[in-house]
């Protein structure tokens, strides 16, 4: 989509369509106001007919107005205040967006009626709200199908105020960017576990480091690895046919001296529990257990393309988990990079141990945080749903700024404590520890057996089992928490 910001003048501006913003019970805004005086009142006679309440999603046309050179007019419902919140605004604009893909309009046209305080967010979730609406998923490489009508390829925010103007253009800059690293993690997330294979997520990001003089990228195959003594994670590749991947991404935006973020994301491409096999319902949603290395990968993308001046290393490990005759048997017991011992009671508690040995090296980096990101546990889903992912710290700063970027960018991740009281659960009489903390309290044993891994860190775990993608009819991934993690590095400049 392309993204412009023009001055006033609506009745005269040459577009496909004027969107009128309505809010419920109030007088129409000034932009809408003129236009309503220039249709000789045809705007406000719809609302008067009852035919539109101005409640979030609503939507009316309004074909050949008088007076305009636009064929059509939208009346776009935005719900009760005029600074609506983030659920009624993405209601509204994903209503907008898909009644303007099922009509004819290749352009549409949005006058500003926002007050200046929250414009820059509005008209950033508004962009990313349009990006995501308009996502598609298709295989690499096949041929898009030829379109039916005319596609919306033009959305121009309208304003005569130049403070206004340049708000929305930086807004416009920050959520493409945004954007195009969501629709990467919602395509990685989307692919078949056939195709997005633990190579596939490096080829991809190597894709993002091509032809850029500040980004390096280093894969580490299962012979490195070995070498190393990344036991934990290795013993989940064994089953599988696909070899292991350790994906390295290093962005350099600051001066050598400053500290990098480093991210941490979970790249189980499938999981199939491994001999702790996982019931036949639904397995095919393990393709979405990559979902962390997805949103790590568009967010490293995200950040090369708003060129932040931060430093930033993003470290995917990954493989797949599945059952053979080489596979880890429950009681096997295995040694971290870190050198603490691990007996494997159950092989489908698998992220965790992938995620150690990714922590352990993430420390070479001398990081000023680390943060992780990973589908680590169904309990994550049963106590927060799809709304909120969890987040567990050993660091109230750090807990604080990511929840704050999550509110703001509307991507929002919720605190469990991570108390020493529930350490025990993890207690084993054959290692230093199990990889299962029994059935109570599941997504905080999870992070407790991975905060045994960053006790020198500034760390943040984000469990996104229940965020990371929709079942059902909308089955596909989200994306997040892309924008949340964009957010922070944004943040931090
Ligand atoms: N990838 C799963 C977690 C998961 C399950 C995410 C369902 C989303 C939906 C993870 O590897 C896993 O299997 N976790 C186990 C841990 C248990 C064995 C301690 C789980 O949550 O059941
Ligand atoms: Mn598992
Ligand atoms: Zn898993």
């Amino acid at each position: 989509m392309d993204f412009s910001v023009i001055g006033s003048a609506l009745e005269r501006t040459k577009t496909d369509c004027i969107i009128c913003p309505i809010v419920e019970g109030e007088p129409l805004a000034e932009a809408v106001a003129s236009l309503n005086q220039i249709t000789e009142n045809q705007i406000q006679q719809l609302i008067d007919r009852g035919d539109l309440q101005g409640k979030a999603g609503e939507i009316q046309w309004l074909h050949n107005p008088t007076g305009i050179q636009a064929q059509r007019l939208l009346l776009l419902g935005l719900g009760k205040t005029t600074t609506p919140n983030d659920r009624d605004l993405k209601k509204a604009i994903t209503a907008a967006t898909q009644a303007l893909q099922n009509s004819g309009c290749r352009s549409a046209l949005l006058p500003v009626t926002t007050e200046t305080d929250s414009l820059h967010r509005v008209s950033r979730l508004m962009v990313e709200t349009i990006e995501s609406t308009s996502y598609s998923y298709h295989l690499p490489h096949s041929k898009k199908k030829k379109a039916e009508r005319p596609e919306l390829k033009k959305i121009s925010f309208a304003t005569g105020n130049r403070k206004q103007s340049n708000l929305i253009k930086q807004a416009i800059t920050e959520g493409k960017a945004i954007a195009d690293g969501v629709s990467l993690a919602r395509t990685l997330g989307d692919l078949p576990a056939n195709i997005c294979t633990p190579d596939y997520l490096a080829r991809e990001t190597r894709k993002i480091g091509r032809n850029q003089k500040n980004i390096a990228i280093k894969v580490l195959n299962e012979k490195e690895m070995e070498k190393l003594g990344m036991g934990a994670l290795l013993s989940v590749s064994h089953g599988s046919e696909q070899p292991a991947k350790l994906i390295i991404a290093e962005y350099k935006g600051a001066a050598k001296s400053q500290a990098p973020t480093v991210l941490v994301g979970k790249g189980v491409t499938f999981d199939s529990g491994g001999i702790s096999l996982k019931p036949g319902a639904r397995m095919d949603e393990m393709r979405f257990d990559m979902c962390g290395a997805a949103s790590v990968i568009g967010t490293l993308q995200a950040v090369r393309d708003l060129q932040l001046p931060i430093n930033l290393v993003a470290i995917v490990p990954a493989t797949e988990n599945l059952p053979s005759g080489k596979a880890t048997k429950p009681g096997d017991v295995v040694t971290s990079l870190s050198g603490q011992t691990i007996e494997i009671l159950n092989t489908d508690a698998e992220g965790r141990l992938i995620l150690c040995d990714a922590l352990t090296y993430a420390e070479r980096f001398k990081p000023e945080e680390i943060i992780d990101i990973a589908t680590l546990t169904g309990a994550c889903v049963v106590a927060l749903g799809k709304h909120a992912a969890g987040l567990l710290s050993n660091d109230d700063q750090l807990a604080n700024s990511l929840l704050e970027a999550g509110e703001q960018s509307s991507d929002r991740c919720w605190r469990l404590p991570l108390w020493d009281e529930y350490q025990p659960q993890l207690d084993s009489n054959f290692a230093d520890m199990g990889n299962i903390g029994g059935p109570e309290a599941g997504t905080i044993t999870a992070a407790c057996f991975l905060s045994r891994f960053a006790e020198k860190q500034r760390w943040a775990h984000l469990d996104i089992a229940g965020a990371a993608w929709n079942q059902g009819k909308e089955k596909g991934a989200t994306g997040r928490p892309v924008s949340l993690l964009v957010q922070h590095l944004i943040n931090k400049c």
